[in-house]
């Protein structure tokens, strides 16, 4: 039995028709995939077979298989940029490896060395590398995917599963740009819950929320503010960690996000400002509840600054109004010049394009 597999052992069949990359302007996230992906396959009785780089192409699935039943599926996301030194790097990825490993246990997916995985998806980057656009605002987005393949549809873990990598060349996330977006709040619908999987980054989190995000769509808002609670705790925006700062009581300046309670997904972007912000030691920065009321107190009392989103796919993204109990309520993020966001943006962007130098940002 192999309890992991080896990136010494990585197979690879070339494409024998590679694509053309689009252009900068032309890219659509998750829309255009490089030549390559990478897969391996695990099995109960032998365990992990040998990672293969081989043609991007379809799956063959049993149609019983876990993943399409009964949602045993997960998936990472994180991102290569190349520098104006023309180097490409990896931002943080051993974060997505760990909370991929987590995610996994959740569904009973099988364990793996993690630096062996990061090591196949270095060698595929480093393939696909005429794929990582030359361009400040994109990059190439990497997912990790997860699936279970058990071919019965006994509710149980799986004894087969497969594990691959698509790449993609993405610009900004939001086609409109920096712009600010309107959220709905509506506290019939929750994200996740205590002892839930919100944590985990399975696909299964992700599919029950389409519905309030179309209906928030058709209600004139871009995503939606996930509740939770009869305090109506702010937990997420979309598919993004929520932060918030303003003013106290007290008059100190703060940056809030929600607590890593099992209700909120471990960002890599969310843990990074942290990290950031402690870092300039400017105001305090606290990891801590945000209640409906409180973020309605600041805003009536003017001391409500800045709310954006945090993600990998847009970095970071201003909120301008949230549609509340058919109240629209002005934040006033950008009338404020958006600084703090604008700053983390531009950080963060700094080290992921090599144009200051950090350990986050990892040549491939
Ligand atoms: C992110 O990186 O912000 C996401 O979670 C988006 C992804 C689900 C497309």
């Amino acid at each position: 039995y192999k309890s992991t597999f080896r990136a010494s052992e990585l197979e690879l069949q070339r494409s024998g028709a590679p694509g053309t990359p689009p252009a900068p302007q032309d890219l659509v996230f998750g829309k255009f995939f490089t030549d390559h992906m990478l897969t391996v396959q695990w099995d109960r009785e032998r365990g992990w077979g040998r990672p293969r780089i081989g043609p991007f192409q379809e799956l063959r699935l049993h149609p019983a298989s876990s993943a399409l039943h009964y949602a045993v599926e997960l998936f990472e996301g994180l991102k290569a940029f190349r520098g104006d030194d023309d180097k490409i790097r990896l931002f943080r990825p051993e974060l997505n490896m760990e909370r991929m490993q987590r995610s996994a246990r959740r569904v009973c997916l099988p364990e793996f060395d993690a630096q062996e995985l990061l090591e196949c998806i270095r060698a595929l980057v480093r393939l696909e590398g005429r794929w990582v656009p030359r361009d400040p605002q994109s990059s190439l987005y990497i997912r990790p995917t997860f699936i279970g393949t058990e071919p019965t549809l006994g509710v149980s873990p799986p004894g087969r599963a497969l594990l691959f990598v698509l790449l993609c060349p993405v610009g900004p996330y939001f086609s409109g740009g920096f712009g600010p977006i309107r959220l709905l709040a509506d506290p019939q619908h929750v994200r996740a819950w205590p002892g839930g999987a919100g944590h985990c980054k399975l696909g299964g989190n992700y599919g029950p929320c389409l519905e309030l995000q179309q209906a928030a769509r058709a209600r004139g808002c871009q995503q939606v503010l996930w509740l939770h609670g009869p305090e109506q705790h702010l937990t997420e925006v979309g598919t993004m960690n929520l932060f918030v700062f303003w003013e106290r009581p007290d008059g100190e300046q703060e940056l809030v996000t929600p607590p890593l309670d099992g209700l909120i997904l471990p960002g890599v972007t969310r843990q990074s400002l942290l990290e950031l912000a402690r870092r300039w030691g400017e105001f305090e920065v606290r990891e801590a509840p945000l209640a409906m009321g409180a973020v309605l107190g600041a805003l009536r009392a003017g001391r409500l600054r800045e709310m954006f989103g945090a993600g990998t796919a847009c970095v970071v993204c201003p909120v301008g109004e949230i549609l509340y109990q058919d109240q629209l309520l002005s934040v006033p993020t950008m009338d404020n010049g958006a600084k703090v966001t604008t700053r983390f943006l531009r950080e963060l962007s700094d080290i992921q394009y090599g144009r200051v130098p950090s350990p986050w940002a990892q040549p491939v």
